[in-house]
């Protein structure tokens, strides 16, 4: 997975991150990075949302990392901030390597201290758009890049789905036009 993307408000952030979730799977890990208030914990909330995880998912304060449990029979949630860690032995007591396998696992912050936990792992940057016509100061919406970019077989081929409300495979809506552009999967 390589993609560049512009994400323009709040709300659509929260919906990269449920586009993002349909194609987690227990073991993946997740980095975040970019500024305070770039909007990785707004993405994690988006990622919580579409995986159907018991909430709230805040941005953690004391409590570094945190276990949102599925409420839907799949994978928990981990969500760590890495921000007050100094080093990978720092992370390493965060235990996250016993939940890695059977859960999702999402670190903002994380850029040089977690990328040991997993060969696999998907990087998402995340920075103020440059300034143009529809954002600049003053605008309570700010535009923001987005750069999503898998390492390790994982990753090689897996891309987002479409956005807006696809509908789920197998459903009705789904048997027309999606079915068609779909890659062959049995049904
Ligand atoms: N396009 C956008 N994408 C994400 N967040 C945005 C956007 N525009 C404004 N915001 C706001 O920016 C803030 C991001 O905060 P947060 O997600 O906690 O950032 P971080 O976790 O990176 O510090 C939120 O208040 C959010 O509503
Ligand atoms: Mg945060």
């Amino acid at each position: 997975m390589r993609e560049d993307l512009t994400v323009a408000t709040t709300g659509d952030m929260l919906a990269l991150g449920r586009r993002l979730a349909a194609v987690l799977l227990p073991g993946d890990l997740v980095v975040l990075s970019g500024d305070l208030g770039a909007g990785k914990t707004t993405l994690v909330q988006g990622i919580g949302a579409g995986l159907g995880v018991r909430g709230p998912i805040t941005s953690p304060t004391f409590v570094i990392a945190r276990v949102h449990p599925s409420l839907s029979g799949g994978p928990a949630l981990v969500h760590a901030d890495a921000y007050r860690l100094g080093s990978p032995a720092e992370v390493d007591d965060l235990d996250l390597d016993a939940s890695l396998e059977t859960s999702v696992t999402v670190v903002e912050w994380g850029g040089g201290l977690v990328e040991d936990l997993a060969p696999d792992r998907l990087d998402v940057g995340i920075a103020l758009a440059p300034p143009g016509p529809d954002n600049g100061p003053g605008l309570e919406q700010e535009p923001r890049t987005v750069r999503l970019e898998g390492h390790g077989a994982r990753w090689e081929g897996v891309g987002l789905p479409p956005p807006g409300n696809a509908p789920a495979p197998g459903s009705a809506a789904a048997s027309g036009s999606a079915a068609a552009s779909g890659g062959g999967k049995a049904s």
